[in-house]
């Protein structure tokens, strides 16, 4: 047991626990196979390296928590202070146990549920010194996701001991010299999730959030890999911090010979007291292999979330009132809408903000939950009751986090206001204008006119509960959309994370059957922290299919595309005044949790057959996007990607090719289909959604056009398939078709061994469309 080798799924991971120093993590990576205690003890001797000149005088190696006092000079593990003691002194760890836990709750937290086969490692290690003990969680799940976290406890028991003031507690892992290539990512808002690359060159890339959220510039993974690696190519370890306030994430290549991930908490000076006889516990930080770039990464994570997460049943098509009429509420225009959307096979109607008291504008009256009595004097009751009839769920957006400072709690408890809140901004008509000098004048910065409420304190806390729980109990939401739209900038991020967790979970608890979306100005709070207590997420606040393609192409790195919330909008977006075909615009919102966020009473009749279509066809493929497996092809041309998802047992598929922008060749690489089996036989066809995408051929690929016909120019080509091996089409691929800019092409891929395919049955689509509900009575309501 002195040397831990843990291993699943290709991958592995070998701990040299013996003597008495903090742990070595001797391996994590590629599953080394079959190892017997004597090969274990000669891999970990062997792997004692040499001792440099100029160094310190035994080897030096990267511990699990590394500090000065081992000799390790980079950024620590551990780092903080005892008032009145030793300054500067770091800690100096020893070994005192391991613990091999076998299968133990390597569950989120809030589920509470055990996973089976989780193997897993407690290490307890003491500075008897310092009077401070470490106890790191280890495990590794059946898909090989690694997390890890540590426990300080001040066990200075004696309450007359100072608290321990704790600066850093990071996990650090170590990746071999070859991973010299990072990914991480940045964005802002309606653009979040951009890739970027570097090379580490000896130092530190530390991406750091003071957002109190993630934020739109989340770092989101911290990935190193084999150079030039891609979706299917290379060798990739990455992290991923499980928490939803401040922290660093970092890779660091020292020049003393080591490379490695680090991840944790950022905290600010004095924010995290660890008193006599307390302890602190860290947030998981996740951690994946991949020997087949982002797409194994993928491989692992997904079905790793799956089996933990609180989704029960298929994600509902969903209708959001944002985009349709932002802040003007009325019955009759949201009943017409309601109508619109059930007509075309909405399942949930989501009344976004606006419904509550003089909330006219996004300068007022947050924190006061209560019904607007003006815009709705029969209560929510009316419009529910209507959305019900229509055969929708209902679902209800709240900013419980959030107060506005001209609002009536604000006026009431000013106290509950982080950074507090001054005269002129509690009260006067002035409050939360916005303006230049409410900035200057106030104690804390107002952001979308508005402030944070602090959650750590227990009466705030109680209120907003009660307020939540009120509304949950008097209306039959099946559905919070749970915004969050500013920084903090005040008060500390660890206490309003906590609090914000223990409300989430506190609601749930209350109200088990309620569906939670996160959102946070679109995709600023997108982490495993909040996904332990969620269902969907807002993946971001643009719906231009463009910025969405490259959005949900990396936010679905890490999570399962049924957690995306991804929403069919106006042609011309409003948030970046682009416009799209629709065809575009559906092909980019079905890869997701998808939705509708636009006044379909607008849309002509053609459009509504086509969304209807759309939403037939997304029902239908539902089982296949929800539980498949993403794979991306690696563009050789940055203007075109094709990517999928492919059924766990590999008998059905779905594929987008898409054209971002023109090819920069007359004709495009071919298309190769990833991740099907190589020796079984598929059929490939275009799928249509109502209307083909738009081509610029003279006449489409041979493959895709009508069976003796050359094909007509202009033509998409909708009646060509053909039938070749898995290894054939992921190797020779299929000549694409000359997609005009901004458009893409689905097709369906199916393997032709008697199994009746989720994908193809054009029958049901059919029935559905043409169900009574756009025919009769309802589609005169159109
Ligand atoms: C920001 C969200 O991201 C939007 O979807 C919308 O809910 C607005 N807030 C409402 O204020």
């Amino acid at each position: 047991m002195s040397i831990p080798y843990l291993r699943a799924a290709g991958t592995s991971l070998v701990l040299d626990a013996r003597g008495t120093g903090v742990p070595v993590i001797v391996h994590w990576g590629a599953d080394l196979g079959d190892l017997n205690g004597e090969l274990l003890e000669t891999l970990a001797d062997a792997s004692v390296p040499a001792i440099s000149p100029s160094s310190i005088d035994v080897p030096l190696r990267l511990s699990l928590l590394p500090t000065l006092a081992a000799g390790w000079s980079g950024r620590p593990g551990v780092s903080g202070f005892r008032p009145g003691g030793r300054g500067g002194v770091a800690l100096d760890l020893r070994l005192t146990e391991v613990q091999s836990g076998g299968v133990r709750a390597g569950v989120p937290s809030a589920s509470g549920r055990t996973l089976p086969g989780t193997q897993a490692l407690t290490i307890f290690l003491t500075d008897a010194a310092a009077r401070v003990a470490v106890r790191t969680d280890l495990e590794l799940s059946v898909e090989g996701v690694l997390r890890l976290r540590h426990t300080l406890t001040n066990t200075g028991d004696d309450p007359a001991s100072a608290p321990f003031e704790l600066g850093s507690l990071d996990v650090i892992l170590p990746v071999p010299d070859r991973a010299g290539e990072l990914l991480d990512f940045t964005g802002l808002w309606t653009h979040e999730r951009r890739p970027q690359r570097s090379t580490l060159g000896h130092g530190v890339w530390s991406r750091e959030s003071r957002h109190g959220r993630p934020g739109h510039d989340d770092s989101y993974l911290m990935a190193a890999g084999t150079p030039g690696f891609g979706f299917r190519t290379g060798e990739v370890w990455a992290t991923h911090l499980a928490w939803s306030g401040d922290k660093h994430v970092w890779a660091e290549n020292s020049a003393l010979g080591y490379s490695a991930l680090g991840s944790g908490e950022l905290l600010a000076p004095g924010e995290l007291r660890v008193a006599p006889g307390a302890s602190h516990t860290t947030p998981w930080t996740v951690a994946v292999y991949s020997a087949a770039g982002l797409d194994g990464l993928s491989a692992r994570l997904h079905p790793w979330v799956r089996s933990w997460s609180t989704i029960t049943g298929h994600r509902p098509v969903v209708l959001n009132t944002w985009e349709a009429v932002y802040f003007d509420h009325d019955l009759p225009t949201l009943a017409r809408l309601a109508d619109a959307a059930a007509v075309v096979g909405v399942e949930r109607f989501v009344l976004d903000d606006g419904w509550f008291t003089g909330r006219s504008d996004d300068r007022r009256a947050l924190g006061d939950w209560f019904v607007d009595p003006v815009t709705w004097p029969g209560g929510l009751h009316p419009l529910i009751e209507h959305v019900h009839a229509a055969g929708m769920d209902f679902g209800l957006w709240v900013e419980p986090e959030m107060v506005s400072a001209d609002s009536d709690v604000a006026r009431a408890h000013p106290e509950w206001v982080l950074g507090g809140v001054d005269a002129a901004g509690v009260g006067g008509s002035g409050a939360g204008t916005g303006s230049a000098s409410v900035g200057v004048s106030s104690p804390a910065l107002t952001w979308r006119f508005q402030r944070v409420l602090d959650l750590g304190n227990p009466d705030a806390f109680g209120w907003v509960f009660a307020r939540l729980t009120a509304l949950l109990n008097e209306y039959p939401i099946a559905y919070l959309k749970w915004d969050h739209n500013r920084d903090l900038l005040a008060g500390s991020s660890h206490r309003q994370t906590v609090a914000l967790y223990r409300l989430i979970d506190a609601v749930r608890a209350e109200h088990p059957g309620v569906e939670i979306e996160s959102c946070a100005s679109g995709g600023a709070r997108v982490d495993l922290g909040i996904l332990e207590r969620v269902d969907r997420v807002w993946t971001s606040d643009t719906n231009d299919p463009l910025e969405r393609q490259q959005i949900q192409r990396y936010s679905s790195v890490l999570l399962p595309p049924e957690y995306l919330g991804g929403h069919l909008g106006a042609a011309t977006a409003h948030t970046t005044g682009r416009t799209s075909e629709l065809s575009f615009r559906l092909a980019t919102a079905l890869f997701g949790s998808a939705g509708i966020e636009w006044d379909l009473t607008r849309a002509n009749e053609a459009e509504r057959v086509q969304i209807a279509t759309w939403i037939a066809r997304y029902k239908q493929l539902r089982p296949l996007l929800h539980s498949g497996v993403v794979v991306r092809a690696d563009p050789s041309d940055p203007a075109i990607e094709l990517h999928g998802v492919v059924s766990p047992d590999q008998n059905s598929a779905l594929f987008a090719q898409v054209a971002l922008a023109a090819p920069r060749a007359a004709l495009p690489e071919r298309m190769r289909f990833p991740g099907l089996a190589p020796e079984r036989r598929y059929r490939v066809a275009p799928l249509s959604l109502g209307a083909p995408p738009r081509t610029i051929q003279d006449a489409p690929p041979a493959w895709l056009a009508e069976p003796g016909s050359s094909g007509a120019a202009g033509a998409f080509g909708t009646d060509g398939s053909v039938t070749l091996t898995g290894a054939v089409l992921a190797l020779v691929g299929l000549p694409a078709p000359l997609l005009a800019p901004e458009q893409a092409a689905l097709f369906t891929v199916d393997a032709v061994d008697g199994l009746r395919s989720v994908v193809t049955d054009q029958a049901s689509v059919t029935r559905a469309v043409s169900a009574p509900r756009l025919a009769d009575s309802a589609e005169s309501r159109l």
